[in-house]
C-alpha cells in the first residue's frame, strides 16, 4: 500500500510540473490513502500576468491568450523624418547595409564616377538609362522602353505590314496579270537607260537587296528561320548578314546619292502627272495613261522612297555605324536611330516591293529596258507616250550615250532598227 502511495505521489508531481490546472488543484495526498482537491484560490485580474487566462490559480505555467496578444511596436529606422530623401550615407548610419538609395538613383539615371575620359566614354559613369516614355510604352528606364518600343510595335506591326504588301501584290498579279502587250521581237531601237545609269541602278539594286535580306532575317528571322534551321546556324547566318549589311549600307548611301542625282531632271512634276495619279495611271481599267520618260506612279517612289525614305533610312544607319563624325555616339542616340531606321526602312521597304514587282513580273518589258538598256517602239507608246511623242519630234533623242564597240556584230546598247 506504501508503495502505491509513493507512486501516486510521483504521478501527481510530474502531472503539475507538465502544467495544467489540474495540477494547481492537487494540494496533497494526506497519508493514509484518499486524496483531497481544494478549490483553487482566486487571484485578482490586475495582479494577473499579461496575457493570463482570469480565473486560473496562481504559479504554474500560463499560456498567453493569443488574441490578446498585441504587437510590439518596435520605433523602425523608416519611419525616421525624411527616409525616402536620405542619401546613401544617412541611410547607412541608420540601417547599415542598405544601399537602396543608391540603387534608386542608378535607375534614375544618376552618373557615378568612372576613370574613363568622357570625351572617348560619355556614359561610362551611368549604369542605367534616366526613365523616359516613348510612344505607346510605359514611363520605364530608357533602355527598356526602346526594348518595348521594338518588341511591341516595330517588330509586330512592321512584320504585318510587309505580309500584308506582299500580299496586296500577290493578290493584284494573280487578278490582273503582267500589265501591258506581250512584247514582239521588233526592233529596240529606243534607248531607255544608257550603260551609267543601268551600272548606277543596279549597283544600288543589288545593295538594296542584300540589305533588305539580311534586315528581314535580323528582325524577323527568329521567327520563321530559327524554328527552321536551328539555334547554331541562325546564328552564324545572323552574324554574317550583320556584317553584309554594315557594309551593303555605305555602297547603298553612295549609289543612292548617284542614282537620285542621275534620274531627277526626268522625275520633276510635268503636264499629265496629277491625271495620271488620279487614276492610278489607268492600270485598274487596262489603259495606260500617257506620261513623260517616267510616270507619275514612278516620281512618288523617285521622291517619297528615293530621296525622302532613302535619306532617312541612310542617315541613320550610317549614325548605327557610327560613321558620322563629331556625334556623340551615346545609348540613346543608337536607340533613337535604330526605332526611325526601322520604321523608315520597313516603309521603304513596301514602296520597294511594288517597285521591284513593276520592274520583274508586274510588267511585260520592264525588266528587259533595265537589263538590257532599250525597247521598241510599241512598249515606249503604251508605256509613256508623251516620252515616245518627244522622241518621234526629234526633242528627246533615241540614243543618248556613244553606242559600244563590239567586236563581232552591232554594239550591245544598240538594236539596228
Ligand atoms: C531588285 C531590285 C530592283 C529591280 C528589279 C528594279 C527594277 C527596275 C526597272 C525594271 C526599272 C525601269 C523602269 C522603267 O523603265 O520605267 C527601274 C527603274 C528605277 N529604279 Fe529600280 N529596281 C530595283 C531596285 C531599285 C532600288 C533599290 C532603287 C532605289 C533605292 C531603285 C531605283 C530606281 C529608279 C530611280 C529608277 C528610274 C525610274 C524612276 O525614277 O522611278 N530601284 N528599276
Amino acid at each position: 500500500m506504501r508503495r502505491f502511495l509513493e507512486l501516486l505521489a510521483a504521478a501527481s508531481l510530474s502531472a503539475a510540473l507538465a502544467g495544467g490546472a489540474l495540477a494547481q488543484s492537487v494540494n496533497s495526498v494526506p497519508a493514509g490513502g484518499a486524496s483531497t482537491t481544494t478549490p483553487p484560490a482566486k487571484v485578482a485580474p490586475e495582479d494577473l500576468p499579461p496575457g493570463a487566462t482570469p480565473g486560473a490559480g496562481p504559479g504554474g505555467i500560463q499560456g498567453q491568450n493569443i488574441f490578446e496578444v498585441k504587437p510590439e511596436v518596435k520605433r523602425d529606422a523608416s519611419s525616421e523624418p525624411g527616409y525616402l530623401d536620405q542619401t546613401n550615407g544617412q541611410r547607412n548610419r541608420v540601417q547599415p547595409g542598405n544601399n537602396a538609395p543608391m540603387w534608386r538613383g542608378v535607375q534614375r539615371g544618376m552618373e557615378g564616377y568612372s576613370s574613363l575620359p568622357k570625351s572617348e566614354a560619355p556614359e561610362a559613369g551611368v549604369l542605367i538609362q534616366a526613365p523616359v516614355a516613348y510612344p505607346g510604352t510605359r514611363y520605364v528606364t530608357a533602355g527598356e522602353a526602346w526594348r518595348e518600343v521594338r518588341n511591341r510595335w516595330l517588330i509586330p506591326y512592321g512584320g504585318a505590314l510587309l505580309v500584308i504588301a506582299l500580299l496586296a501584290l500577290a493578290i493584284f498579279y494573280f487578278v490582273k496579270g503582267p500589265l501591258g502587250h506581250e512584247i514582239g521581237d521588233g526592233p529596240r531601237r529606243i534607248e531607255r537607260f544608257t550603260p551609267f545609269e543601268r551600272a548606277a541602278h543596279w549597283a544600288n539594286a543589288i545593295a538594296f537587296v542584300c540589305l533588305g535580306i539580311s534586315g528581314i532575317v535580323m528582325a524577323f528571322g527568329k521567327f520563321f528561320l530559327l524554328p527552321v534551321i536551328g539555334q547554331t546556324l541562325f546564328g552564324y547566318l545572323t552574324y554574317l548578314l550583320k556584317n553584309l549589311h554594315n557594309f551593303a549600307g555605305p555602297l547603298f548611301a553612295v549609289s543612292l546619292v548617284i542614282i537620285f542625282l542621275t534620274f531627277v531632271r526626268d522625275n520633276l512634276p510635268q503636264k499629265g502627272d496629277l491625271r495620271w495619279l488620279l487614276h492610278f495611271g489607268g492600270m485598274l481599267s487596262g489603259k495606260e495613261l500617257p506620261s513623260h520618260r517616267f510616270n507619275a506612279g514612278e516620281k512618288v517612289v523617285f521622291w517619297g522612297g528615293v530621296l525622302l525614305l532613302g535619306a532617312i533610312v541612310v542617315a541613320s544607319g550610317l549614325v548605327m555605324d557610327k560613321l558620322i563624325p563629331g556625334l556623340v555616339y551615346e545609348r540613346r542616340t543608337m536607340q533613337l536611330a535604330h526605332m526611325v531606321h526601322n520604321v523608315s526602312t520597313v516603309l521603304m521597304l513596301v514602296m520597294f516591293f511594288g517597285h521591284i514587282y513593276i520592274g520583274t513580273i508586274g510588267m511585260r518589258g520592264a525588266y528587259t529596258a533595265m537589263r538590257r538598256g532599250t525597247v521598241d517602239d510599241a512598249w515606249a507608246r503604251e508605256h509613256h507616250a508623251y516620252w515616245y511623242e518627244d522622241i518621234q519630234a526629234g526633242r528627246v533623242p533615241a540614243q543618248r550615250s556613244k553606242p559600244l564597240i563590239a567586236a563581232d556584230g552591232p554594239a550591245d546598247n544598240v538594236r539596228p532598227a
